[in-house]
């Protein structure tokens, strides 16, 4: 049998990437490595273990194996945080420079960009990610402004879940010269490969599906150009950003089950925003897998699956989302997701989330709870909380 990961599905390159050798006797999990200074033999040879900053044997199983479902035959590079990962990739942006953004990107990879972009004298350009020509129009500078050096991409964006044209936007921005940047955290691997559609470069918050178990907090970076990933393996090593081994090793051990997670919980999330777009006490549903939300055309052609998020606005505006959160009793009120519990948020509780998302937008994210106790928890807080 074939075992090049190019032959096999991701629900299998899951488990199996990242594995030692198989030999009589041999562990079936890679080893922690607990050091941070290796032997050294004077001077090092190219690829000699030298210090853990640099690098060090316990990232690699999990480079591989994220580089595996990505599909580059480079191992990613592993980071401290998500944050860690989109400053990395920031950092490719040069003086007087342009970044073309989906204007509901991770509120975080926002405030990022427009603080580096007065920092280091580039410019930050917002766009509707679904509308395509407009994104094109922003990304040749068909102002005058001449071509921007990056588009970035996050689809589906959060909180807002609009998915984004990948194949088009890749195609067109780098007809117009730029680096596509996508964060690929929503969609993972299994919805989504962007460098199989010529992405330059794949950016995730491993904390959410990858890890799935809402305990490490980690980042990622895969590329199939060498120079691209020297460039940000080097930021890790000068700026320090680098994961604990322990933290790399759980996401590991998280991965190995991405693909039965993400397929329970998105098939959870179709249910849940069915049900929820003929409820009485809910105003909007936002989920890929309506037929009627501006995405779901889209995502039919571009996304394996529609994701485990669901934004929602009940009836009753902000008060409403406000209670709504504090009614639930299975679901819990916490901010972050992919975590196999089902978690949810208004996400305007925060200043800094971007004004156009509405004040009483919630964002579910839905585990891999029982489909049916995560429905009767969240009809009978709405129950509770509708205007009556
Ligand atoms: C889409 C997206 N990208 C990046 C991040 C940042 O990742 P981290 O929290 O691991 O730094 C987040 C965090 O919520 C996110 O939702």
């Amino acid at each position: 049998m074939d075992t090049d990961p190019a032959a096999l599905s991701p629900a299998t390159i899951a488990v199996t990437a990242g594995r030692p050798p198989r030999e009589a006797g041999a562990p079936v999990n890679p080893a922690v490595v607990l050091s941070s200074t290796f032997v050294s033999s004077g001077v090092p040879a190219p690829g000699e273990p030298l210090y853990a900053r640099n690098g060090t044997a316990s990232w690699d199983p999990f480079e591989r194996a994220l580089a595996d479902l990505e599909g580059s035959d480079l191992p990613a590079v592993v980071m401290g945080s998500g944050m860690a990962a989109i400053d990395a990739a920031l950092s490719l942006v040069p003086r007087g420079g342009r970044v073309v953004m989906p204007r509901h990107s991770y509120q975080m990879s926002l405030a990022l960009a427009q603080e580096q972009a007065q920092d280091r004298g580039w410019q930050r350009d917002l766009v509707d990610v679904e509308d395509t020509d407009q994104v094109l129009d922003a990304v040749r500078g068909a102002d005058g402004r001449g071509p921007a050096s990056v588009l970035w991409l996050e689809s589906p964006t959060n909180p807002m879940l609009e998915v984004a044209d990948l194949p088009a936007l890749v195609a067109g921005a780098h007809e117009a010269g730029a680096l596509v940047v996508v964060d690929n955290t929503f969609a993972t691997p299994l919805g989504q490969r962007p460098l199989d559609h010529g992405a330059d470069l794949v950016v995730h918050s491993v904390t959410k599906y990858l890890a799935g178990h809402s305990d490490v907090v980690l980042g990622a970076l895969v590329t199939t150009d060498p120079r691209l990933r020297e460039h940000v393996a080097h930021v890790r090593t000068v700026r320090g950003a680098v994961p604990g081994p322990w933290d790399v090793w759980l996401a590991l051990r998280g991965m190995r089950t991405l693909a039965l997670r993400v397929e329970r919980s998105q098939a959870s999330a179709a249910v849940l925003a069915a049900r929820l777009a003929e409820h009485p006490a809910v105003e909007q549903v936002r989920h890929p897998s309506l037929p009627t939300d501006p995405g779901h055309r889209t995502a039919l052609r571009v996304l394996r699956g529609f994701g485990s998020v669901v934004a929602l606005r009940p009836r009753g505006g902000q008060d409403a989302a406000d209670a709504l959160v504090d009614a639930v009793r299975l679901w819990v009120p916490a901010t972050s997701l992919g975590g196999v519990e089902s978690t949810l948020e208004r996400r305007r509780r925060f200043p800094t989330e971007s004004a156009t998302v509405p004040a009483d937008l919630v964002r579910l994210s839905v585990g891999v709870e029982d489909v049916e106790d995560l429905w009767r928890d969240l009809d009978r807080a709405l129950a509770e909380v509708a205007p009556t």
